[in-house]
């Protein structure tokens, strides 16, 4: 029986205090993220120096005591991998080459190719179970393929993903292929973390949000479905966490839908709702706004509380609804972990 208390509420105990990690832990909020940042270069060359990922997601364990490591590394290597071109402007995001065409599709290495351009990844991830401290959970994660798939299409973050959407409704054969691949791929590349030592995975659909309709079923729950049972028959045991952000109602039987163990809750629903209608289904993790990391005070200990207290019945891991911003202040994340610790 394991002891580590992110294992135990993912197999469905309700703990007397939920344990906690956090989204964009080892972030640009801590000063000792950006010295390493610093000595990497840049974002790119820390994701693949697997010494310095391996040091800069140690870092919030080591100042915080976080019961889960999520290792360093972005959901966009993954189509980097494939072949597709990636680079990071300052300020402004990412920026990759786009893939619209099925010429452009068949152009991409095959799944089999990724792990030439990943192995420094499943490095990090050896490094990190060896020097975790024994009840810290490691969890790997890759990005849903709707998600990705925004990205290569148009070649950065998009704040409608109106692009995607576009290529979904005008070449369906093309749209479904990059989607095919991405969760082939993904499977791959979370069975590789799994076997260099990750203990849970999680699926970020950051984007699940903007699918309407059947679009929603067949986009953000079906792939998940896939990789969540692929990775289950791999690897029987192996929790998964699933996050398609953004499914507001939607959320309600997801776990079921998706056959994950866990669902990861933005701060679009309350947790009540979430209590009444998706922790029914099993573990739940979320979903304090971000913005408290900014602003703290009596606001972050108040929304803290409610959200402990109303999940309290079921099994929980206490997160925020999405990753903390650079802006933040680390001493408000304290003051969340206190009250958290504190009983909410
Ligand atoms: O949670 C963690 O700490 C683990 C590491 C992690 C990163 N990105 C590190 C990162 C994870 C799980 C991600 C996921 C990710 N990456 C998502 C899905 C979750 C989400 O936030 O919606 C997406 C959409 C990306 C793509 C991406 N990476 C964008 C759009 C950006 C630029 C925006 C920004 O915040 O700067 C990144 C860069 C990135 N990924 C940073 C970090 C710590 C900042 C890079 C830096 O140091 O400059």
């Amino acid at each position: 029986m394991t002891q580590k208390t992110i294992l135990r509420a993912l197999a469905g105990e309700t703990l007397p205090t939920p344990p906690i990690w956090m989204m964009r832990q080892a972030g640009r909020y801590l000063p000792e993220y950006r010295a390493t940042r610093a000595q990497a270069g840049d974002f790119l060359s820390l994701c693949y120096n697997p010494e310095l990922a391996a040091e800069v997601t140690l870092q919030p364990i080591r100042r915080y005591g976080f019961d889960a490591a999520i290792l360093f590394a972005d959901i966009l290597l993954l189509p980097q991998a494939l072949g597709a071109d990636l680079w990071f402007v300052t300020g402004e995001g990412p920026r990759l080459s786009t893939v619209t065409t099925g010429a452009e599709l068949a152009a991409l290495k095959p799944k089999e190719a990724i792990h030439d351009t990943l192995s420094p990844v499943y490095e990090t991830v050896r490094i990190l179970s060896r020097e975790l401290p024994k009840e810290t959970t490691l969890i790997g994660f890759a990005g849903a393929p709707w998600t990705v798939a925004t990205y290569m299409i148009a070649g950065r973050g998009t704040p409608d993903q109106g692009p995607a959407h576009a290529l979904k409704d005008s070449d369906r054969a093309t749209f479904q292929g990059i989607i095919d691949l991405l969760t082939d791929a993904t499977v791959d590349y979370l069975s590789a973390q799994i076997e260099a030592g990750a203990e849970v995975v999680k699926i970020f659909d950051s984007w699940a949000g903007s699918l309407q309709g059947a679009d929603f079923h067949d986009f953000a729950v079906e792939p998940a479905r896939k990789i969540t049972a692929a990775i289950k028959e791999r690897h029987p045991g192996i929790p998964v966490i699933a996050f398609p952000r953004g499914a507001g109602e939607r959320y309600a039987g997801l776990h079921q839908a998706i056959g994950a163990d866990c669902i990861a809750l933005d701060d679009g629903v309350t947790a009540d709702w979430a209590a009444a209608n998706v922790q029914t289904g099993g573990c739940v993790q979320g979903n304090l706004k971000s913005s408290h990391m900014v602003t703290g005070g009596d606001d972050l200990v108040r929304e803290t509380r409610r959200i402990v207290d109303a999940l309290s019945k079921g099994p929980h891991i206490f997160n925020l609804g999405h990753g903390i911003t650079p802006d933040a202040d680390p001493e408000n994340v304290q003051l969340m972990i206190d009250t958290v610790r504190a009983g909410g």
